[in-house]
């Protein structure tokens, strides 16, 4: 379902990405691992849609990004991909159920499922506290349940238990691939820890040479 065609990428003057391509079947949950500095974030990103490449195509469902109009772009993103960064970006004004239900929002669907959502990430009945009353874990847990209720094709998560400890993590870790498996969606998730990579069904290795099976 998404297919990586050459992608170069350069912060001024340095090549980071150069000339990379993958095929990531849908489905897969797929763990990148790789030396800090050689463009993890800036793969995912690219894949995200929140930054281009200077040559390359990211396709999805067999469409080149680069060939839909902005809107399109957005429209196909909402729609086939949910997004958990490092930093949770769970918006602090808005109640937990209303954090989850963005992506509904955003697509114009009911937003019945985010109670079920923040049940299923074991946060049932919290639907009107703010994100200030939550642990770090449970904060993750509003952003897995925000990046799935849309039930996307591919998750994409980059340091997802990057600042939580062994145990929440491993947690974190079992709910993302149940969730991912209980919606057929695959993920793409970028981790240091080998214990998270343990539990994906394949680990890529980047190096400056290009995406490895590990
Ligand atoms: N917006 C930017 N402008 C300039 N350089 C950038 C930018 N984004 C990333 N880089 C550089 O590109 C390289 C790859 O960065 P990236 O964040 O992708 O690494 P990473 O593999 O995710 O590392 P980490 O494991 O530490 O998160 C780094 O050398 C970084 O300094
Ligand atoms: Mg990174």
């Amino acid at each position: 379902m998404l297919e990586l065609d050459r992608l170069t990428k350069s912060y001024g003057g340095r090549t980071v990405l150069d000339g990379l391509s993958h095929a990531f079947r849908a489905g897969e949950f797929v763990a990148i691992m790789g030396e800090s500095g050689v463009g993890k974030s800036t793969l995912l990103n690219l894949i995200a849609g929140l930054d281009t490449p200077d040559s390359g195509r990211v396709i999805v469902d067999g469409t080149p990004m680069s060939a839909l109009d902005d809107d399109a772009a957005t429209r196909l993103r909402r729609t086939r991909m949910g997004f958990i960064f490092q930093a949770f970006h769970v918006l602090p004004h808005l109640t937990l159920r209303q954090n989850v239900a963005l992506p509904l929002l955003l697509n114009h669907e009911p937003d019945a499922r985010a109670d079920a959502m923040l049940e299923a990430v074991g946060l049932g009945g919290r639907g009107n506290d703010f994100p200030r009353q939550l642990s770090g874990g449970e904060m993750q847990r509003v952003a897995i349940a925000r990046a799935l209720v849309h039930r996307p094709a591919l998750l994409l998560a980059d340091e997802p238990t990057g600042n939580l400890d062994p145990d929440t993590a491993g947690g974190i870790l079992r709910l993302l691939r149940s969730e991912t498996r209980a919606h057929g969606a695959g993920a793409i998730m970028v981790t240091h820890s080998h214990a998270a990579a343990d539990m994906a069904d394949q680990v890529l290795l980047l190096t400056s040479s290009g995406l490895k099976f590990a």
